[in-house]
């Protein structure tokens, strides 16, 4: 009985050892390749001898690649579209409506941009392409947030303008304007009330610089961040799109001081020999004057700066007698409704209010001006060429005023070694 125990066990044990056991576990498992799912349709040979682990899955992965290849299938992974590849929009999707970022060539020296005259010693430590090796895609950036925020807000435009303005002309372009308080804890820039409530533009500023923070961190500076915006500014309202210098560098400080006491900012109640003498003293002719002052083609006024000249002008109890009557009906009609009363409503400068045209000047030429230092460039025999100069010639009023606010926007600015490259636009480092 136990002879023919130990027999049936021997027999047993042979057939064992003559089948593969693995195949009981898994009809389709590769037998050199454990734990992973053979192809049944494997084109290849069974090698005998021993190849280790790693250089046979090697060359079972080129094999199948070779083959998928020959068949035409493909290879193993999806081939996902770069960032920077344009990606293919089906024909029946409408495409994106954001206009496209200009991207015309820059010439190589900015003095190339302006018109005649002497080169202008403000540019001196600028330079066009100078985030070419920090930041390539700075300018791209730029342009495209700009393009974007046009798109969801037309007026975006005009708020950078007058923000570059405010701060160019306040101890030059550095962006000391955007400062939300200063190491001395004086009073900013911002919290003059030439600024305050009224100026807009720095969350749009800050938005930008957002993006650029995560391209390259603390690499463009808030100060050319305003300038290559007013660039595009101009741009999207139909401006040439001029070569951008850039390497200004962030004020450390800020002070209101600078604004109020310095009278460094015009106010709508000025006589025209403070507006010459502020301008002449930023170094700008009387010509140049009335073409920056042109960038009011886009935007508006809030009625509370300019309403004592529809009731009160001068304190008379009456409006100035040098609005066209129609028009100051029109405006009374917004301004002097005692349901806007509590509202302040902004009123556009002219009728198309995103495009910087020369209608302002047309509409001073029929004394149709919300502020009464606008009307005052027609009626000053200084200036007045200069308007109709302008209301006659839109190219050359196009093409004056995109050059000057390159130049604008490099007065003063701090470069080199001096200030800093803030981290955000509203604080120092
Ligand atoms: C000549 C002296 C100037 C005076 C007295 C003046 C005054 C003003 C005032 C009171 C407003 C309306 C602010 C509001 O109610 O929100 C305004 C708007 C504006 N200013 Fe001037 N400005 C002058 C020159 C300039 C210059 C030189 C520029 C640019 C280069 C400029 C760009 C703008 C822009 C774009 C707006 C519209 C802002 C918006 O709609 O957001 N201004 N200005």
């Amino acid at each position: 009985m136990a002879r023919l125990l130990l027999a049936t066990l021997l027999l047993l044990h042979m057939i064992l050892l003559s089948c593969n056991a693995n195949f009981f576990l898994n009809p389709f498992m590769d037998p050199g390749n454990e734990g992973a799912l053979a192809d049944p349709e494997a084109p290849f040979e069974e090698e005998p001898d021993a190849y280790n682990l790693h250089h046979r899955k090697k060359k079972i992965r080129k094999q199948r690649q070779q083959k998928k290849k020959n068949d035409g299938i493909g290879l193993d992974w999806p081939q996902f579209p770069l960032l920077d590849d344009p990606i293919e929009i089906p024909p029946e999707v409408p495409q994106n409506p954001l206009p496209d970022a200009p991207k015309n060539k820059l010439p190589e020296d900015p003095q190339d941009a302006l018109p005649d005259g002497p080169p202008d010693d403000n540019l001196k430590g600028l330079r066009v392409g100078f985030y070419n090796q920090s930041c390539p895609r700075a300018e791209e950036i730029m342009a495209e947030t700009m393009a974007e925020m046009f798109r969801t807000n037309p007026r975006a435009p005009a708020n950078i303008l007058r923000l570059q303005f405010h701060d160019c002309f306040v101890g030059g372009c550095d962006a000391s304007i955007l400062l939300d308080s200063t190491p001395s804890g004086e009073n900013v820039e911002k919290s003059s009330p030439m600024n305050f409530i009224l100026l807009k533009g720095a969350d749009l500023i800050d938005d930008i610089k957002l993006k650029l923070e995560q391209e390259c961190p603390q690499t463009v500076s808030c100060a050319d961040i305003i300038a290559f915006a007013a660039r595009e500014a101009l741009a999207l309202t139909g401006l040439p799109r001029l070569p951008q210098p850039g390497g200004r560098r962030d004020a450390l400080v800020s002070l209101s001081a600078n604004v109020d006491v310095l009278k460094n900012l015009p106010i709508p109640d000025w006589t025209m020999d403070q507006l010459i003498e502020l301008f002449k003293r930023k170094g700008f002719t009387e010509e140049e004057m009335v073409i920056l002052t042109g960038a009011h083609s886009i935007g508006g006024a809030h009625c509370g700066v300019f309403t004592p000249r529809l009731n009160n002008y001068e304190n008379s109890g009456k409006p100035d007698p040098g609005l066209d009557p129609a028009f100051l009906n029109q405006i009374s009609g917004i301004c002097l409704d005692p349901k806007e009363a509590n509202r302040n409503p902004l009123v556009d400068f002219d009728e198309t209010p995103t495009k910087m045209d020369n209608l302002f000047y047309k509409n001073l030429m029929q004394y149709k001006a919300l502020l009464s230092t606008d009307q005052a460039l027609l009626t000053d025999p200084r200036t007045a060429q200069f308007v109709e100069a302008m209301a006659n010639n839109p190219d050359e009023f196009a093409k004056r005023l995109a050059a000057l606010m390159i130049r604008m926007g490099a007065m003063e600015a701090l470069t080199g070694t001096a200030g800093e490259v803030r981290k955000t636009c509203r604080s120092t480092v």
